[in-house]
């Protein structure tokens, strides 16, 4: 067996019986938070509660790791970056996703989770695969989604929907187009390495369109 596959064997999704745990990967303009935004709608419709976050982030030590990174005006090395997303994380699970998930009706959704480590630490930064696993292998960052939307776009799109939206770019945001496409393969690629998981989504076509896709595939997975 491959070493991603031996570690794979180390990782488990909550086994809260009645609850959910969901997250959404994909690069710049792909459109996550609308679709957060509206699953959290139609979830909180069927009676189910909902606590929606963002990575890194969503505590107070965590907010504060997400200024550090995302606006710092000198590079860190990758492990540095890799080790500052797990802290965040960790703490994340410990204070909010941990304890929601134990009441049955309950579903967690996540702006980016462990993929994005993969995506842009691993591949992007160059740390591979495995070394982003290691570093998740132990509780509680074992912890993987029941399911991941990867919405998928292409360079040409991720950038002109950056340019509609005119904003700042951030310390990932103004890498080059290389770095941007790495991540995108990567992605690619995660959605072949965790098949179960990670639902490939072409976010290229209409939001109502995309949210047709991801409650079809919801309704399924349901608690
Ligand atoms: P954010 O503004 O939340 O990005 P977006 O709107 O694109 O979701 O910024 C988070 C940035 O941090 C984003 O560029 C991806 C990056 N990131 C990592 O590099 N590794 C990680 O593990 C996580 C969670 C995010």
């Amino acid at each position: 067996m491959n070493p991603i596959e031996q570690l794979k064997q180390k990782f488990r999704s909550p086994e809260t019986p009645g609850s959910l745990f969901l997250s959404f990967e994909g690069v710049e303009g792909s459109g996550k938070t609308t679709q957060i935004e509206l699953l959290k709608k139609f979830l909180e419709g069927k009676n189910l509660r909902v606590l929606s976050l963002r990575e890194p982030g969503g505590t107070t030590f965590g907010e504060k790791l997400r200024e550090a990174v995302l606006q710092s005006k000198y590079s860190l090395h990758p492990l540095a970056e890799g080790h500052l997303f797990c802290s965040s994380r960790a703490q994340l699970l410990q204070e909010k996703i941990l304890p929601f998930l134990l009441t049955p009706g309950s579903v967690v959704i996540l702006d980016r989770y462990i993929d994005s480590s993969l995506a842009y630490q691993g591949k992007g930064r160059g740390l591979g695969y495995q070394t982003v696993l290691e570093l998740h292998q132990h509780n509680p960052l074992n912890l993987l989604p029941h399911r991941t939307y990867f919405l998928d776009i292409s360079l040409e799109t991720s950038y002109e929907r950056q340019d509609k939206r005119g904003n700042e770019k951030d310390y990932f945001e103004s890498e080059k187009k290389d770095f941007h496409q790495k991540l995108i393969d990567s992605y690619r690629e995660l959605s072949e390495i965790f098949p179960d998981r990670i639902l490939k989504v072409d976010a290229s076509v209409s939001p109502e369109d995309i949210t047709k896709t991801l409650l079809t595939d919801l309704e399924k997975i349901l608690p």
